[in-house]
């Protein structure tokens, strides 16, 4: 799950980025939208459909869902519309995929909160500013140590709490930092240090994300990533260094995430999953969605 309540971090941008990473590891990937309203990653896919037919370049593409925006009178209406959305997507890739990436708005809705409770790891991107830093905590004005949590940390740790109780998995947060600049400042350091603080306090990892790269944006309207074939064809132009550089660095995030990707590291989520199954506490996303 991608999350973060400030829009603008880089959610999608790694959703789509992490999708098509894990594809190339020969991982069958399904993608849901939460962001009912821009959609973002909904459209980076289907640009990607379109620029494969256009082009005859050989595109790999994850079983894509968009939750459709309730449009009925009520707001309880809406709520219920959208959720039987997202369980409808849930359910039908739950049992015949190995990844599930749900990208959520940048707002404290009721798909975002559900999605946080259900989330094995949760992927925060934030950009390197203190305005992005608020979202989580606090900080002295004087000597920059944190002071305290914000919302959406505490909308984090409810989450997790639920998660917790509802089948006795521990989400894997991990906080990347996103649109690094290339030169080193005083307020770089100091975000540094805040988030290692914050770390401690909020049971977070973090990870030296991306670097700021015109990459990372260029290629939307073709639904390409950094980590697509680097020919002139199914790029449309010439690949450059800064393809490598950046796909270095996605690569060495997606390490960071530690997720399941090789057969023994599946068959220890399975027998993990199984362990859990056999104190008597079901595992499946209907049965964590009823908690
Ligand atoms: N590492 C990066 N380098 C350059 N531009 C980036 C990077 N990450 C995100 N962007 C750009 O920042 C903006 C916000 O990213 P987006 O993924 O839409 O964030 P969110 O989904 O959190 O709202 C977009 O214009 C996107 O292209
Ligand atoms: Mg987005």
């Amino acid at each position: 799950v991608l999350g973060n309540e400030k829009g603008g971090a880089g959610k999608s941008t790694v959703a789509m980025h992490l999708a098509v990473a894990l594809l190339n590891f020969g991982q069958k990937v399904a993608t849901v939208d939460l962001d009912v309203r821009q959609k973002t990653l909904t459209h980076y896919i289907e640009n990607r459909r379109v620029w494969a037919k256009h082009s005859g370049a050989t595109l790999a593409i994850p079983s894509h869902f968009s939750v459709a925006r309730g449009s009925a009178q009520s707001a309880a209406d809406n709520e219920a519309i959208e959720f039987t959305g997202f369980v409808d997507a849930l359910s039908a890739v739950e049992h015949s995929h190995h990844f599930i990436i749900v990208d959520t708005a940048g707002s404290d809705n009721h798909l975002t909160r559900l999605a946080h409770s259900m989330a094995n790891t949760l992927i925060s991107p934030l950009n390197d500013s203190f305005v992005d830093f608020d979202v989580f905590g606090t900080v002295d004005p004087e000597t920059y140590s944190v002071t305290g949590e914000s919302h959406y940390a505490r909308m984090v740790r409810e989450a997790r709490q639920q998660r917790r109780l509802a089948d006795g998995v521990r989400m894997d947060w991990v906080v990347v930092r996103n649109r690094l600049s290339m030169l080193g400042s005083r307020n770089r350091q100091r975000i540094v240090n805040g988030l290692n603080e914050l770390a401690v306090r909020l049971g977070f990892r973090g990870a030296d994300g991306l670097a700021e790269r015109v990459i990372y944006r260029e290629f939307f309207p073709r639904g390409l990533t950094a980590l697509d074939e680097l020919d002139a064809r199914t790029l449309g132009m010439q690949p450059s260094l800064s393809h490598l550089t950046a796909r270095h660095e996605l690569l060495s995030l997606v390490d960071t995430l530690r997720l399941p990707l090789d057969d023994r590291a599946r068959q220890r989520a399975v027998a993990q999953a199984e362990w859990i199954a056999s104190r008597g506490k079901p595992l499946e996303l209907h049965n964590v969605i009823a908690e």
